[in-house]
């Protein structure tokens, strides 16, 4: 398999060096040493920092994403169905995003013609009436 110098692998993604090596630390990708302790990437990783920069994108956390990717093999590069399983994996999340977005999209507009943020009727300031359940007074105070 081809592999990639630190820099080519930064500039095939389009991202910086320092966002490899942050992906690096937190699990996401790996690198080979070379004798002179160069980092090296299996061109595959390529695929790799495209999925982190979309999951990022649509708001899934770098965890679910290194989670997704421990299902995926090491040792060669994922097949299109092994791409499309791991994607699968995330259907429910992004639907129940979806909504929530929706949702808030939706009532954005009321508030906007609004503006009073009613901590018992507003569905921005307090969706549901969520906080009612915590227990009375500022409950969200020690949130600052
Ligand atoms: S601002 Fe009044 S209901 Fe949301």
């Amino acid at each position: 398999m081809r592999e990639l110098g630190v820099g080519e692998a930064a500039k095939r993604a389009g991202v910086a060096v320092s966002a490899l090596h942050f992906y690096e630390r937190k699990g996401l990708i790996r690198s080979l040493r070379t004798a002179g302790n160069q980092r090296r990437y299996a061109a595959d990783v390529l695929r790799r920092i495209a999925v982190i920069r979309v999951a990022q994108r649509v708001g899934i956390p770098l965890e679910a994403v290194r989670q997704a990717f421990a299902a995926l093999p090491d040792e060669r590069t994922p097949t299109r169905d092994e791409w499309a399983a791991m994607s699968d994996t995330w259907r429910a999340e992004l639907e129940r995003r979806i909504a929530q977005l929706t949702g808030l999209r939706d009532k954005l507009t009321e508030c906007i013609g609004c503006g009073c943020l009613s901590m018992a009727a507003c569905s921005l300031a307090n969706p549901g009436d969520l906080l009612a359940a915590e227990g009375a007074g500022p409950r969200r105070l020690g949130d600052r």
